[in-house]
């Protein structure tokens, strides 16, 4: 049987699909759904720092410690209660899902800033997570904050999350980086064991009878894949560490194009909230049929065999193509109005 196992933050898994940060992991019952499905490995759903630092005695000291957007961004904040588990509760499932699962389980902390919250990464380890994944979802919305600072703050976080575990933390970031190379390299330099391409932006809608901005969540579809496809095939080779890739895997055929463009793993939301749990069984059936046809003998084999590095005519990934594709496109249009 083909050998489909991946090597992700030093662990070695039983194949390619995480299941990605997602309520549906709040059930133990669907964690063990997960890991008989062929999951291997869950990413809880996230703590988010602004939860932490309103429940934890240090918030005093978050507040004044002179990040005052964090200051001014909790008054309109979700009210506590309104978090769907406390820590202690989050703790408590990391415990309870340690217990129930033979997968790896990883843990999420969901922040911008390094601060006193940045102590719960330490509780989350002790509670038994394998791993750490940390989303630095950091907006600019400051006018005199300038992208280098922007992003200090969030290697500065890297590095105080990293330095205070023993245990692997990965970093999920946005793709609205100017030179995303060069973040993740710096990212590794703080302590980064891999990167998580990419988060999601929940844009929000707006209702223009009632004029209110409204957030919004829908479920993916394949065609967001692309992005992280392209970034994750330039940085491979690039860096030490893993890359992971989340956002438009929904089948067997995602998952192949992300490993050759150089992931380690693909992790999974929407398509287990459309399609169900055992969801993750048919890819991997599909996944195993795919290579065993073509005689492969291991998954890891392909991995990134159309990275950047890899491909003989680079310039897919290159400006060239960004300019190949407008003008061929044009080319076309002018055909049809003829
Ligand atoms: C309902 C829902 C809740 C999510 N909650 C979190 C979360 O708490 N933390 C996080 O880092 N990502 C969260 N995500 C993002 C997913 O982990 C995943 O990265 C993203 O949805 C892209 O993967 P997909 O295309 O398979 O959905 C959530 C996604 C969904 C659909």
């Amino acid at each position: 049987m083909t050998d489909i196992s991946m090597q992700y933050l030093g662990i070695k898994l039983s194949g390619p699909i995480v299941v990605a940060a997602t309520p549906l992991s709040e059930s133990i019952d669907n964690i063990r759904h997960m890991e008989d499905a062929g999951a291997a490995a869950i990413v809880l759903t996230s703590l988010f720092e602004e939860q932490l630092a309103l429940e934890s005695r240090t918030l005093d000291e978050d507040l004044s410690r002179g990040t005052e957007s964090f200051a001014e961004s909790l008054g309109y904040l979700p009210e506590l209660s309104d978090y769907r588990m406390t820590h202690e509760g989050y703790l408590e499932h990391v415990r309870r899902a340690r217990e129930a699962a033979g997968i790896p389980i990883i843990a999420s902390l969901n922040g911008a800033t390094k601060g006193g919250w940045v102590r719960f990464a330490k509780e989350i380890e002790e509670a038994g997570a394998h791993a750490i994944e940390l989303n630095l979802f950091a907006l600019a919305t400051d006018r005199s904050q300038t992208s280098a600072e922007l992003e200090q703050q969030l290697l500065d976080l890297v590095e105080s999350v990293s330095k205070s575990v023993k245990v692997p933390v990965a970093v999920k970031i946005s793709q609205s980086f100017t030179s995303l190379p060069y973040l993740c390299g710096r990212l590794e330099e703080s302590g980064a064991k891999a990167v998580v391409l990419f988060n999601r932006f929940y844009q929000p809608d707006f209702d223009i009878e009632t004029l209110e901005v409204r957030p919004s969540l829908h479920f993916s579809t394949p065609s967001e894949l692309l992005p992280r496809l392209h970034w994750a095939a330039i940085l491979f080779g690039h860096l030490k560490g893993d890359i992971a890739i989340t956002g438009g895997v929904h089948s067997a055929e995602d998952v192949l194009k992300a490993v050759m463009a150089g992931g380690s793993v693909v992790e999974m939301a929407s398509a287990l909230h459309i399609h169900g749990i055992d969801h993750i069984s048919r890819v991997l059936a599909d996944l195993r049929y795919w290579l065993e046809k073509r005689e492969y003998t291991s998954l890891a084999e392909t991995r990134g065999c159309l990275s950047r590095r890899s491909v003989p005519d680079t310039s897919p990934y290159d400006r060239g193509n960004y300019i190949k594709t407008l003008s061929s496109y044009s080319l076309r249009q002018t055909v049809a109005a003829f």
